[in-house]
């Protein structure tokens, strides 16, 4: 094993590396013939989706030395979706990155990756596929569900329809502030089908997770239980050298843009997906989202798309029962941490209500997975979630009203005078991975508050950013490439006839491409980059890809193996 180049022999070295890891521990735990496993944890009480990992480390624990391994928590970087500005996603690469560097400089042979709030599961596989070490996944789990006056309350879907309920005057400021006292009721990140359930989704349908896990309720014991089978999983894992890169395969990605359309999963899981498999050198790409997943039929009826939440897709069956319905879209060729294939994983799943998860022969909606659009706006791409859109937008021909960056967009919306109808197509501009810089979720742009009380709920919005996974209505986003380094975004005017064809996978302005090329970028566009920048951020702004690339660094992709680094003494 690995860690035998710290541990194994009776050299000064050796005697350095034991010496200050005995603690109390068995001496066979350090001879180098016991598997080493990292606990990756991302507990931190400032991401409170995560707050609770520390109690789920100890059950891996539990499982890790019954197996006979030698557990060790490492603490993580952590990031808290509702808290970290300008935006979590800014340092997604930087938790990659630090997890990468941390596994590989240890003495560790395997690792159990703890995530749950949005960025933290894709920034932990990124990291584990670099070294490509055995690695399992946890995901914490959703919390239980909100309800505020009797009616069901999903995290983040609430928030949005809330606030526009009180920018239309049919919600109180009072009824506002109360509901946000039963919208986080325990443990656990978003309840909705947003990005933390869609990355918990997506890391068992890649196969890194015990099939089962992903979904069950934070506070459930049995996520504690999964928590110590995982355990003892990890240590049979290393035995078997079974690795991400055994695990994530082509056909592993393909079933995970499967389960994406199947449970109306959230946007961001493309820029995610695209990143992981960039660290394995698979070979997807956007246009892969909407070949293998767009025809894939909606099975969950999930907010923000639908109506119910995250424990009430654990008690209908969980992602298991969802994914035997989609049976014959999937790759048999994938295997789970298991070492088994994923497809065997789904013999005793079963749908227990229908109202939560359709059956394939009567889904909820025939085409749901993500649509990827290509036109002069968008040359290498833009995504729409055409489940959480409206039907009568998805062809639509409107004039663009430009934003230059969300500051500009909030100072204007419900200006009175603001030329804006129904009709009007949104478009906000500057909020790509190196324009913000880190590719906000500013995409879902509220309604204009005189449309709002016209009744009107929905606009064709257009954005180089991205939505939230509990966000809803017909956004265009992750334009790339983005406004701020000059992509066609950046030369929009306003008044442009902007023609969205969802059907036929289209996003264009109506002017020649002359007259586009000869555009220049408008000065706020130029200016995006220009001022100085520090630390990550510098880092982050001038290796960023863009977002059709899953917007991880350029020198993060790829591999550099588990090596063991030189001696330090
Ligand atoms: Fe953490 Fe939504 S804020 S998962």
């Amino acid at each position: 094993m690995r860690s035998a180049d710290w541990y194994g022999g009776n050299s000064k070295d050796s005697y350095i590396h034991r010496a200050w890891m005995r603690r109390g521990n068995p001496d066979d735990s350090l001879t180098g013939t016991r598997p080493q496993i990292a606990i990756i944890n991302t507990a931190s009480d400032l991401a409170p989706c995560n707050m609770h990992l520390d109690e789920v480390a100890q059950s891996v624990k539990n499982g890790i030395w019954e197996a006979g391994g030698v557990p060790y928590n490492l603490p993580m970087v952590s990031l808290g979706e509702s808290n970290v500005r300008p935006t979590a996603m800014l340092w997604r690469n930087m938790v990659a990155m630090s997890t990468e560097e941390m596994i590989r400089a240890n003495p560790v042979d395997g690792v159990v990756l703890l995530g749950g709030c949005d960025k933290t599961i894709p920034a932990l596989l990124m990291g584990a596929a670099s070294v490509d070490l055995p690695a399992i996944v946890i995901s914490g789990g959703p919390m239980l569900n909100g309800t505020f006056k009797g009616q069901l309350l999903g995290c983040g879907t609430g928030v949005w329809k809330f606030s526009n309920d009180v920018r239309a005057g049919k919600m109180s400021q009072e009824d506002f502030y109360n509901s946000e006292k039963s919208m986080i009721r325990s443990k656990g990140h978003c309840n909705t089908m947003g990005t933390a359930s869609t990355m918990a989704s997506m890391a068992e349908a890649l196969g890194m997770s015990l099939p089962g896990l992903a979904g069950t309720p934070a506070p459930d014991s049995r996520l504690l239980q999964g928590a110590h089978a995982s355990g003892v999983r990890i240590v049979e894992m290393v035995a078997e050298n079974l690795k991400p890169s055994d695990i994530m395969t082509k056909s592993s990605f393909a079933n995970a843009i499967v389960a994406l359309g199947a449970i109306g999963g959230s946007t961001n899981a493309v820029v995610h997906l695209l990143a992981i498999a960039g660290r394995l050198g698979v070979q997807l790409t956007l246009d892969d989202f909407d070949r293998i997943g767009s025809r894939i039929p909606l099975l969950v009826n999930l907010q923000p798309a639908g109506e119910f939440l995250m424990e009430d897709l654990f008690r209908a069956g969980g992602l298991g029962a969802v994914m035997k319905e989609v049976q014959q879209h999937l790759d048999p060729g994938a295997i789970t941490v298991t070492g088994k294939p994923y497809i065997e994983s789904l013999k005793n799943a079963e749908i227990y209500d229908e109202k939560v998860i359709a059956k394939y022969s009567a889904p909820l909606q025939p085409e749901a997975g993500i649509a990827v659009l290509k036109g002069n706006i968008a040359p290498d791409g833009a995504v729409i979630k055409p489940a959480a859109a409206s039907k009568n937008l998805l062809v639509h021909t409107g004039k663009a009203v430009i934003f230059e960056s969300i500051e500009d967009f909030h100072a204007r919306i419900d200006d009175p005078n603001l030329d804006v109808d129904e009709n009007s197509v949104l478009v906000l501009r500057g909020c790509g991975p190196k324009g913000y810089p880190g590719m906000p979720e500013v995409s879902n742009m509220a309604i204009p508050k005189k449309l709002l009380e016209k009744g009107i709920t929905d606009l064709v919005r257009i954005c180089d950013g991205r939505m939230s996974g509990t966000a809803f209505g017909t956004v265009v986003l992750h334009v790339s490439p983005e406004g701020a380094i000059g992509g066609p975004l950046s030369k929009l005017q306003n008044g442009d006839l902007i023609e969205l064809n969802v059907p036929e996978r289209s996003l264009n302005v109506k002017i020649s491409d002359q007259e586009l090329a000869a555009r220049p970028a408008s000065a706020a566009m130029v200016q995006a980059l220009a001022q100085p920048h520090r630390g990550w951020e510098k880092l982050y702004i001038e290796h960023v890809e863009q977002s059709h690339l899953g917007a991880d660094l350029d020198f993060l992709r790829g591999a550099s193996g588990s090596k063991t680094p030189r001696e330090s003494h």
